[in-house]
């Protein structure tokens, strides 16, 4: 599928279809069952994020008091994240360019009213592995800039299905989401779930590979936390 390039950013529109979505969304229920939506908080203020996570994979990223930070098992159950389910790992093969798989995939849930400001993804250790993210359920005004806050930015709608690679020159481009177009999609109530919102999957690759034939262990161990 060819991609659009915007600044560095590629974006795959419709990159699933309508049953690869569902066939997504069932399997994140199944780790929402066993790794419950938390609320992250902001380092030091400890104050609310309006969008909710959980994760999947050997690592999860998180945010609370002490820092933004990668860890191996949910803030509040202690469990490690459920696997990374195979159509995201066919996601990633496909368009990551990456020789080593994911080691995390963070899962926002935004309601109609939750927003996510201009910021980074500068937790990992190899920039070297873009951040790959699925959109799922209503649609939204995503915002990328360049390498510098003060940078401008283009704004465009990101929809249930879109594909968004930001890697090689974009790795470290500023982004956020201003807002979401609640009753745009009708796949969560299909699936049963009322109330609409936006469902974002980002897989990461957290730590260096340790050579040609690295997979992800729990054996890694996770990087320092980092606060900007
Ligand atoms: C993120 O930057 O973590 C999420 C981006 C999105 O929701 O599209
Ligand atoms: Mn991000």
């Amino acid at each position: 599928m060819q991609a659009l390039d915007i600044n560095g950013t590629r974006l795959y529109p419709g990159y699933l279809g309508r049953d690869a979505q569902s066939a997504v969304l069932a399997a994140v229920q199944r780790i929402f069952a066993a790794a419950p939506l938390f609320t992250p908080r902001m380092p030091k203020s400890g104050r609310p994020f309006s969008v909710r996570m959980s994760n999947c994979g050997v690592l999860g990223w998180m945010s609370d008091e002490n820092g933004y930070r990668y860890a191996p098992a949910h803030p509040e159950t202690g469990r490690p994240w459920p696997p990374l389910p195979e159509p995201l790992t066919a996601l990633w093969d496909d368009v990551a360019g990456y020789a080593h798989p994911p080691e995390a995939c963070l899962i926002n849930f935004y309601g109609p009213e939750a927003k996510m400001g201009l910021h980074q993804d500068r937790d990992e250790a190899d920039f070297s592995a873009p951040v790959v993210s699925l959109s799922l359920g209503d649609s939204c005004l995503f915002r990328i800039g360049g390498l510098k806050r003060g940078d401008p930015t283009r704004s465009f709608r990101l929809n249930s299905g879109d594909v968004v690679v930001l890697g090689g020159t974009a790795r470290l481009a500023f982004h956020g989401v201003d807002r979401i177009y609640p009753e745009t999609s009708t796949l969560f109530a299909q699936a049963g779930l009322t109330g609409g919102g936006r469902i974002n999957l980002t897989m990461r690759r957290v730590t260096r590979p340790l050579g040609p034939d690295d997979a992800p262990s729990r054996e890694h161990p996770a990087p320092a936390a980092a606060v900007d």
